[in-house]
Parts: structure tokens; sequence; C-alpha cells
């Protein structure tokens, strides 16, 4: 299968799959061409400035009533929505996981999302929720979609190849991809058993963050963001459809796939990101940033400078700085971090954060460097240093985020994870030079 896709962050894209099957000059002819139904898919209200307008005109065998019928009510047990406040009775603390298994049963990726944390509130269309997906089986004739908000979804093991309603992408640990609040998709397995995370954005949806005085590139640069060229299907067979909306679960049958999207038009679409072409702006005298320079997308909320969730990446990158601690400093922070290790190792914690692995810094709640991780950066010679072969990420979100109880009773957690600060002494002595013995 050959996917191809079209270049630009959040451009008005054209594409169809037959000649001729776009309509010119007009959205919504008497007769569209193929004897089409012609559909518009909202991703902001209609009146919304202009900046942050989305719509995309769809050119359909069938119109999306049509696949729906009756909807009866399904159970997705492990796929919580905020607001999910008294799951568990895991007291407040910093937490980190191993990987999550992926189960031997069938499972496909549907059933094998997983929910960690929730934050904010499904209704009030504000906050996130962070799942692990596992999978070992395609979805086949199994669509989905999802009312509560955009997904987010960071292949850590394995490729999936995301089939929606406006075309496909393939997609492999290293690259992300966004699927919109609304979109009709299902996931198919490129070579055997997947993980990764999702973040499921109940609020404004992703955009790139303005650079200020950096200018005009670098961090994640427009071109670099893939759209999918449409694609379609015509399988005249029974097929279901489930969709999440307001925290439950809905599924009706149909006779037909509801992918059936012979060309479209606009600029609400799904899209990937291969997070190597981020190009990583930093310190090049002394100090560090704060790791808002590292954000690759943000979820902006109602108040200037402060995110529903931003996606940030620590990529691989050279480490110059002089009399400078260079790792992440020790910090408490009013946003909470959901952290995630798609390959190699994470500066601050050099052991226990594997890749698959999780961590969580809640709001307000003090973290940094491990015992040895400071033990190393205070000692070491300052040379030039690449950090090679790693990609961390984080979601972080103004609102707190809490457990759900999959995630605070789970054998992955580690009880032992606040130990690794146990390790760090007092250096002070009353001497300006400090104890450093
Ligand atoms: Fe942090």
């Amino acid at each position: 299968m050959t996917v191809r896709y079209m270049p630009g962050f959040g451009n008005d894209f054209e594409t169809e799959s037959l000649p001729g099957a776009l309509p010119q000059g007009q959205n919504s002819p008497q007769r569209p061409a193929y004897g089409l139904y012609a559909e518009q898919l909202s991703g902001s209200p209609f009146t919304a400035p202009r900046g942050t307008n989305e719509r995309s005109w769809l050119y359909r065998i069938r119109p999306s009533v049509r696949h729906t019928s009756r909807f009866k009510p399904v159970e997705y047990a492990r796929w919580k929505s905020a607001p999910n406040l008294d799951d568990h009775e895991l007291s407040l603390g910093q937490l980190r996981w191993d990987p999550i298994p992926i189960p031997n049963e069938q499972t496909d990726f549907l059933a094998g999302i997983r929910t960690m944390t929730t934050a904010g509130d499904t209704q009030g269309q504000s906050g996130m929720a962070a799942h692990i997906y596992v999978a070992n089986a395609s979805m086949v004739d199994d669509h989905f979609f999802n009312a509560d908000g955009e997904l987010l979804i960071v292949p850590q093991e394995g490729g999936i190849r995301v089939m929606t309603e406006m075309g496909i992408m393939e997609v492999t640990p290293g690259e992300i991809c966004i699927v919109p609040r609304g979109m009709i998709f299902k996931v198919e397995l490129m070579d055997g058993p997947v993980r990764g995370y999702i973040c499921e954005n109940y609020g404004a949806k992703f955009t790139l963050p303005d650079r200020g005085p950096i200018g005009a590139n670098c961090l994640a640069n427009p071109r670099d963001f893939k759209t999918p060229v449409a694609w379609y299907e015509e399988k005249e067979t029974p097929c279901r459809l489930t969709v999440k909306w307001c925290g439950r679960f809905y599924r009706t049958e149909i006779d037909h796939s509801p992918l059936d999207v012979v060309a479209w038009h606009g600029n609400y679409s799904p899209y990937k990101y291969d997070l190597s072409t981020f190009s990583p702006v930093g310190a090049i005298l002394f100090d560090h940033p704060d790791p808002s320079i590292f954000t690759v997308l943000t979820a902006p909320s109602g108040e200037e400078g402060t995110a529903n969730v931003d996606f940030v990446i620590f990529p691989p990158r050279w480490l110059v700085a002089e009399h400078t601690f260079r790792p992440p400093w020790y910090h408490r922070n009013i946003m909470s971090e959901f952290m995630g290790l798609i390959k190699g190792q994470y500066d601050a914690k050099e052991e226990g954060f594997v890749p698959g692995g999780i961590s969580l810094h809640n709001m307000m709640l003090p973290h940094g460097p491990d015992a040895h991780g400071y033990e190393k950066a205070t000692s070491v010679e300052l040379k030039p240093v690449k950090l090679d072969d790693t990609m961390a990420f984080m979601f972080e979100t103004r609102f707190p985020q809490h457990l759900t109880r999959f995630a605070a009773e789970n054998e992955a957690l580690q009880d032992n994870y606040i130990d690794c600060w146990t390790g760090l002494k007092k250096r002070f002595n009353g001497t300006p030079e400090g104890d450093w013995s």
C-alpha cells in the first residue's frame, strides 16, 4: 500500500482519489460528480475567528447519517474520562511505572486503550486524559470516532496504520499523529504488536506555539506536518461503528464501511509529524531555558500562555553550557507533567525510567534529577556532549491529573520511585565552598 501525504500545518488542502470528484468553484453542487454526497465536518463553531475557523467538505458514497443506525451502549471499562476523581485509594506522590505489558489475548487498538490519568472535564471541553494503548490485532470491521476530543497518538513500539475518513497515515515510533475530534477511523498494525501513548485532548485543538524572539524558523516547522491524501473503500459487508461521547461508549451496526470519502477539501484534517524533524533551540553559553522551548504542539486554554495541554519532547541535542548544571533543574510546577519515553535514556533519570515507561509529577509536587544524576552533573567535566538516540516526551496540562484505578493498582507501578532522591546529601556546611566530599 502506497501512502501519500500533503505537507503543511493547518493548510487549506484539496485532494481527490477519483478524477473530477472534487467540485470546483462551489461546495454543494445540485448533483455532485459520481453521485457522491457533499457533507461539511465542522471542527470549530461556524463563527470562530478566521485564524481558528476549521472545517472540511467531504464528498462521500453515503452521508455520515447513513453510517449510523440505532446506538446501543457498550463498555470500554479501562478507558476513563474526566472527571474521574475517586477511583482509587493511592496517596499523593511522585509516581513512575514500568511499561504496561501487551496482552496475550486478542486485543485491537480500541480495546487496548488503558487510561492512566484524567484531568479537567469532558463536559466543559477542558483538560485531557493520558492513555497507554497496547494491541496485537488490527481493527477490520470496527470503526470509531471520539466526540470528546482529538487524539494525539505517540507510538513507542510497532507501527500503526491509522485509516481515517480523510486518508491513511502510517505512523511508526519516533512519529506522532493527530486524529481530530469526530473523525471516523480504524487502526491496523503494520508489523506486529504495538504499544504507545495517547493524549486525549478535550480542549481547543493542538496548534503550533508562537516562537516569539526565536523568529520564523526552528522548533516544529509547518512543512514537516503531513496530511494524507483522500482514500476510500467501497465495502458492502457488515461493519460496526463505536462512538465515545461524554465519557460513555455506544455502538451501531451498519452494512458497509463508513470510510467512503472519495474527495475532500478544507483545513480540518488528520496529520502526522516526524519528531526527528524538530529543530531544537537551547542554551549556547550557560544555564538553560524552561522545557517549554521544546514544545511541539500546544492546545491553548482561554487564558493566554496557559495551555490546556502542551506536547513537549526531549530530543537528541548537544549540551554545551559552561559552568552550568546541565540536566533539568529541581522544580515545582503549577502544571502537571505526564512523561513517557519512546527510546533511549532521559538525562535526569538514567535508570528506572525505561522506554515504554511513564512518570507522573503532579501539580506542585517537587521533582528533579535523581541522586546519581545530580552527582554526575555536579562533578563531570563540562565538555560539549551529545545526548543521542533518545526521545522522551511530556503531556503537560494546567489541570491536576487524577489517577485511574488501573494506574494506581497496576503491577507496573514502581513502589520505590521516590527512593531515587534519598541519596541527595546535605552539602551545606556553613562555608562558601560547601561539602562536596
Ligand atoms: Fe518537571
